[in-house]
């Protein structure tokens, strides 16, 4: 039995040898060699959520956003969770930096440590280089579209290629947008909310608002500041947000107790919020996506506005998650809006689901599905 399976590996490890010489033959025996030992990555590149994906493994990674900058010898000191978790409970020379903020890559050196880490943590090292895709909110500068390929190649990508965010999330959500019909697709991020008409592959029209998650809870601390006079913290603004931020008429009202500062005695305190206080609260925000939203429907050729009548209007990212906010979207455009499934991870499986095309792409850069032939 011991010899036979003996034999039995012997002649896997000829048959492998053959087959590499074989292909070492055929002129294209590196990349062959290459799809054996390396295997491509996709990063979301979230101004909240950092998620990567590895070919045939899936998403190995989810974490936030969040880098701690030593700012005495200006080094980052913690990344994702571990820095997300000081925020608030740091001393003054520490800085909880979120790079990718509102969309714009304020910080480069950041970002790129950032991308290497999180690389770094999802593949080890390897001996060949993957290839990766990067996912970038569709209103991104030239020069930061360059930044963040640069910092793909410095994190130890051979190549990397960028997508755009709302396409990435129509491909994940399982949109067949390489058809010619037109799809809308509203991503609504931490920091910016990106909107997205495809056709054939290609985006037809964008639009991209940096109003999302955050303003949400930048606008319920606000909301409780003005009406109990009370200061409570992002991160509580954010636990009202998921906890009880309905912005659709309920009968049932859902409260939260909320802890704070009294901003006229200074003292802790304890005020009662409910849900139907939510869409007053959360209004100005949420305007300001409807109104993108508007904007791209104007934007958009009559023959894809057919289309996306039909098929409904498809809405992705965290922020999306908020209770009711289909519901109102579809009342003020009148078009039927789902969530896709996964709004979260939607981003991240679409850059996976792109590792398998990027064989069409030599070269690296912006991907344009309109070139795909599939
Ligand atoms: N259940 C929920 N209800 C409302 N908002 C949510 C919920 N879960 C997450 N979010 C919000 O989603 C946003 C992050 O979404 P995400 O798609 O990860 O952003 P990005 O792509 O910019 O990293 C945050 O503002 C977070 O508060
Ligand atoms: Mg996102």
């Amino acid at each position: 039995m011991l010899v036979e399976s003996g034999n039995i590996i012997l002649y896997k490890f000829i048959k492998n040898v053959k087959n590499i010489r074989n292909v070492k033959e055929d002129g294209m025996g590196f990349s062959r060699l290459r799809q054996m030992f390396s295997r491509d990555i996709g990063i979301d590149l979230g101004t909240a959520t950092v998620l990567v994906f590895v070919e045939g493994r899936g998403i190995v990674l989810s974490e936030p956003a969040f880098v701690a900058v030593d700012t005495e010898i200006d080094q980052i000191t913690k990344i994702g969770k571990d820095a997300q978790a000081m925020l608030g409970r740091s001393s003054n020379k520490i800085e909880i930096v979120r790079p990718l903020k509102e969309g714009v890559i304020a910080k480069y050196d950041v970002t790129q440590k950032m991308i290497q880490y999180f690389y770094r943590r999802a593949c080890g090292k390897s001996f060949i280089h993957p290839r990766m895709v990067i996912c970038i909110p569709t209103g991104i500068s030239e020069v930061e579209e360059r930044a963040v390929i640069d910092a793909g190649i410095q994190a130890g990508a051979r190549k990397t290629y960028l997508i755009e965010e709302p396409v990435a999330a129509a491909l994940g959500a399982g949109i067949d947008i390489f058809n010619p019909v037109g799809n809308m697709i509203v991503d609504i991020g931490g920091g910016t909310t990106d909107i997205a008409v495809t056709s054939m592959g290609g985006v037809v029209v964008s639009e991209s608002v940096k109003v999302a998650g955050d303003k949400f809870n930048e606008a319920i601390a606000r909301y409780v500041r003005r009406k109990y006079n009370v200061a409570i913290g992002e991160q509580t603004a954010e636990k009202v947000k998921i906890q009880i931020g309905a912005v659709y008429e309920h009968k049932d009202a859902m409260t939260m107790d909320v802890k704070g500062r009294c901003l006229i005695q200074g003292l802790p305190k304890t005020v009662t919020i409910t849900s139907k206080e939510m869409l007053e609260a959360m209004m100005e925000p949420i305007s300001a996506i409807l109104d993108s939203i508007c904007t791209a429907i104007e934007k958009t050729p009559p023959e894809l506005m057919g289309d996306i009548l039909k098929n409904g209007i498809y809405l992705a990212g965290g922020g999306s998650m908020l209770m009711g906010l289909d519901k109102l979207i579809e009342d003020v455009t009148g078009i039927k809006t789902q969530r896709v499934k996964d709004p979260i991870k939607c981003v991240a499986i679409g850059t996976g689901r792109l590792l398998s095309l990027l064989d069409q792409f030599p070269d690296g850069g912006r991907i344009d599905l309109s070139r795909y032939r599939g």
